[in-house]
């Protein structure tokens, strides 16, 4: 916990009269909150914030953002140096140790993520009893869920949580890979140990036993790339919830399946699955975007531009930047053309001229390039959001990690503003009106 600035509060003067004096909490970038722990307790009133826009639920050392400068760090360390000098292991142990690993720390934390590659057998019979038109979201967050059922040490909140870790990052990409495999009717396909983490996962997705699979360096740099840029994003509706589950004791499987299911909606890690569909439907009616857009800016059925605003980003997103250099890299470098990107392209520019999408501040977020890219490394549509999971995963471990460790930390209970009915008196059913 950060200490308050001494001395330093900020006053509240309620409709009574009533006065209380807050105190001002300062983060590490200067950033100001008023505490309003002792709120309640003190005057009786509580603060009311749906969605969340306005409140802090904790304080973390992990990432920092800063929307209005288009601000993303982990750790301390920008992500443009990150994407650019680093990879995907070593990112999810700097989010999850809080420092960058020596040449021995790296070197045990891969080969531990190696060891833990290989799922339970028996958990390969769960795949068959999904029916094969499930979405692999669906299929991820039930088989780790079911991951604490053969891990029943997970239960014992003082069994090693690094050795939960290390499992959780290295089988998620195995059962990410199978339930692709299976979804399209081809056999599992085992890690192979000789395989860093990313063609280790694109071996399991892409590889059949009659055939030899080498992978290509490039799709292995961009994956690594993409996964680094989802990799944490502080408080989003996914993370708070990994944070909200493990509030109360959960496991740390349990509390993963957990933000994979928040992550699924299209508001949230769907988004680039819906960019593709939208930018296919536009393609299909033959059009260049700009029907599409009025129909956004005239709200016709609640359309919305995918893949366009966020929550905290009013000026660009870092990530969209960086993703869409390499959105032209890799199609390039692979030799294709992909008519959707010169759609999402049009789309862009008309929608940054527009006063509509410039008034709202709404500016191209992660998942506009994203999906296109992950197309062209062959990741099929209903993929990308389970692609995105596989990115936030050592972001959600970060978080669980440091409430799991935070002596202080509560369960999370927020509080409401109840709105129904007052008292009345229960009514037998024969006297009961419509
Ligand atoms: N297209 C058109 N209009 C939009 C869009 C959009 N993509 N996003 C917001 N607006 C409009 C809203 O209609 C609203 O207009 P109004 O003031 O006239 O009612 C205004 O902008 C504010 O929108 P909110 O939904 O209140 O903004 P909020 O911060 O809650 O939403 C969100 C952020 C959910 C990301 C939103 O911008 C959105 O739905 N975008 C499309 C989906 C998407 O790309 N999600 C991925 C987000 S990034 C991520 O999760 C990794």
């Amino acid at each position: 916990m950060v200490p308050a600035m001494a001395g330093t509060t900020a006053k509240l003067v309620l409709p009574d009269g009533k006065e209380t004096q807050l105190p001002v909490i300062v983060g590490s970038e200067d950033e100001h909150a008023v505490d309003i722990t002792k709120l309640r307790a003190d005057t009786g009133y509580i603060t009311l914030d749906s969605g969340f826009m306005n409140t802090g639920s904790t304080t973390s050392a992990i990432t920092y953002l800063d929307g209005e400068q288009g601000i993303l760090r982990y750790r301390g360390y920008p992500i443009e140096e990150l994407a650019e000098h680093s990879d995907f292991v070593e990112v999810s142990y700097l989010l999850i140790n809080g420092k960058l690993p020596t040449k021995e720390e790296r070197q045990k934390f891969s080969t531990d993520l190696t060891r833990h590659s290989l799922i339970h057998e028996d958990m390969h019979n769960f795949f068959t009893g999904f029916p094969p038109t499930s979405h692999p979201m669906a299929v991820l967050s039930a088989m780790v869920t079911s991951l604490s059922a053969y891990y029943p040490d997970s239960l014992d909140r003082n069994s090693p949580a690094d050795l939960h870790i290390t499992r959780i990052l290295s089988k998620v990409r195995t059962i990410a890979a199978f339930s692709y495999k299976k979804s399209i009717g081809q056999p599992l396909m085992y890690p192979k140990n000789s395989l860093r983490y990313c063609a280790n996962f694109l071996h399991m997705m892409f590889a059949v036993p009659s055939e030899d699979y080498e992978v290509s360096p490039i799709i292995e740099k961009a994956l690594n790339q993409l996964l680094i840029l989802h990799a944490d994003h502080e408080q989003n509706c996914s993370t708070s919830t990994v944070r909200m589950v493990g509030s109360s004791g959960a496991n740390l499987y349990a509390s993963i399946a957990a933000g994979i299911l928040a992550l699924w909606g299209p508001l949230h890690g769907g988004a680039n699955q819906a960019v593709i569909e939208m930018l296919e439907d536009v393609q299909r009616e033959g059009g260049d975007g700009k029907k599409f857009i009025n129909d956004v800016k005239n709200k016709k059925d609640n359309k919305r531009l995918m893949g366009f605003g966020h929550r905290v980003y009013k000026n660009f997103d870092p990530r969209a930047k960086i993703l869409k250099n390499m959105c032209d890299e890799v199609l390039q470098h692979l030799g294709i053309n992909d008519p959707l990107l010169d759609i999402a392209k049009a789309m862009e520019e008309i929608a940054l001229k527009d006063d509509y999408f410039i008034s709202k501040k709404l500016y191209p977020n992660v998942d506009f390039y994203s999906g296109i890219i992950y197309r062209a490394l062959g990741i099929p549509t209903n993929m990308f959001t389970v692609m995105f999971a596989l990115g936030r995963l050592p972001g959600w471990i970060a978080h669980w990690k440091e409430m799991d460790e935070d002596p202080g930390a509560k369960i999370g209970r927020p509080r409401q503003i109840y709105t129904g009915e007052q008292l009345r008196k229960y009514v037998p059913i024969d006297q009961r009106t419509k």
